[in-house]
């Protein structure tokens, strides 16, 4: 598998609607099956997935790795921290400095060949909230990008703005040189484009009268960009269909089809589990939420998952759909 492909990333544009407990409770399902998983925390603002995993103060983090002298001799190798669970490494984003703030570029892409440099079958990265540029950027540079929202329609909604940014950015950064198409693009310098690109048909109609050659690179973007959702606090199944908006409002918009991965429930098993910085996954694989996200982890892999906790150890069997899966 490419590095991009290895490479999982958790986002959406709003806040709080669970995309650390998602990605931290993936992450340690893919670890349990015996593959070789990092889980970074990419959410710089805030970093607070190390306590999802049960680690109060991370020795090291990203904050350390900026200033190179804060690691200790293993260099690069100290960010990789133990997590006390089998194959599980995790990357912390802030170390023992508090409030870290936004970084600048060099250390964004830093971190980018950092994590694109990492060895394992899997990488996590869990990201912040928001939509601007270094969160999208980070989304970006995965293969496989998972969507997190709630089932509330200002979610919902959140999360197609996510998705339409990260579009734009793909084009945006496709056609650096371009004047032109930067203008049409950039929302920030050009609030107008909102409105006029709105639609992924009326960017497509001004990129083929501006330079019709470069439309069907345009469109291989598109095409190529194929995010799945996650649906999370489902209370009941009416919520879940909530996840049908944002499909057809971004194939309708954007022409980007999004795949409905599928969804975890509201649980207080969820809540406990932060409460007691423990993965509900390893508290109880069989839980309602555990099961959730095996389905999710599944709709991923293309395969069945089933994870069961005998005597202290969880033991699990997989099995290969025969079907075809996501992005495939
Ligand atoms: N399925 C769930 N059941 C119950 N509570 C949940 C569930 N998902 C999330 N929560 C609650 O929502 C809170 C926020 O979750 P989480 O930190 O994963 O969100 P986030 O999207 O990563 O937030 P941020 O945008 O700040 O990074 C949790 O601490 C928990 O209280
Ligand atoms: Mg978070």
């Amino acid at each position: 598998m490419s590095t991009r492909n290895k490479i999982i990333a958790v986002g959406g544009g709003k806040g709080g609607v669970g995309k650390s407990i998602v990605c931290a409770n993936m992450a340690v399902t893919l670890a349990l099956t015996g593959q070789r998983v990092i889980l970074v925390d990419g959410d710089f603002g805030a970093s607070s997935l190390h306590a999802l995993l049960g680690i109060s103060s991370p020795k090291y983090g990203f904050r350390e790795y900026f200033d190179h002298s804060g690691l200790d001799s293993n260099g690069e190798d100290a960010l990789l921290l133990d997590t006390g669970i089998a194959n599980l490494k995790f990357v912390s984003g802030a170390g023992d400095i508090p409030g870290s703030a936004d970084i600048n570029i060099k250390n964004q892409n830093k971190v980018i060949s950092y994590i694109q440099s990492l060895e394992a079958d899997h990488i996590l990265m869990d990201l912040g909230p928001g939509t601007n540029f270094h969160i999208i950027d980070y989304f970006n540079i995965a293969g496989k990008n998972v969507v997190v929202s709630t089932p509330e329609m200002t979610s919902i909604l959140k999360s197609f703005s996510f998705i339409k940014a990260t579009l734009f950015r793909r084009i945006s950064q496709e056609f650096k040189s371009n004047s032109d198409i930067q203008h049409l693009l950039d929302l920030s310098k050009n609030p107008k484009a909102a409105e006029e690109c709105y639609e992924i048909s009326s960017l497509r109609q001004k990129v083929e009268d501006l330079h019709p050659q470069k439309l069907e690179r345009v469109n291989e973007i598109i095409r190529e960009f194929k995010p799945g959702l996650v649906i999370n606090r489902v209370r009941r199944q009416k919520d879940i269909m909530m996840g049908d908006n944002l499909l057809k409002l971004a194939k309708k918009y954007l022409d980007v089809d999004v795949t409905l991965l599928g969804y975890l429930i509201e649980s207080d098993d969820v809540r406990d589990s932060i409460d007691e910085m423990r993965p509900f996954l390893i508290k109880d694989p069989q839980s309602k939420p555990s099961e959730n996200i095996q389905r999710i982890i599944g709709s991923l892999t293309n395969t069945n998952i089933h994870l069961v906790k005998k005597d202290d150890s969880i033991y699990v069997s997989q099995q290969i759909k025969l079907s075809s899966g996501w992005g495939q």
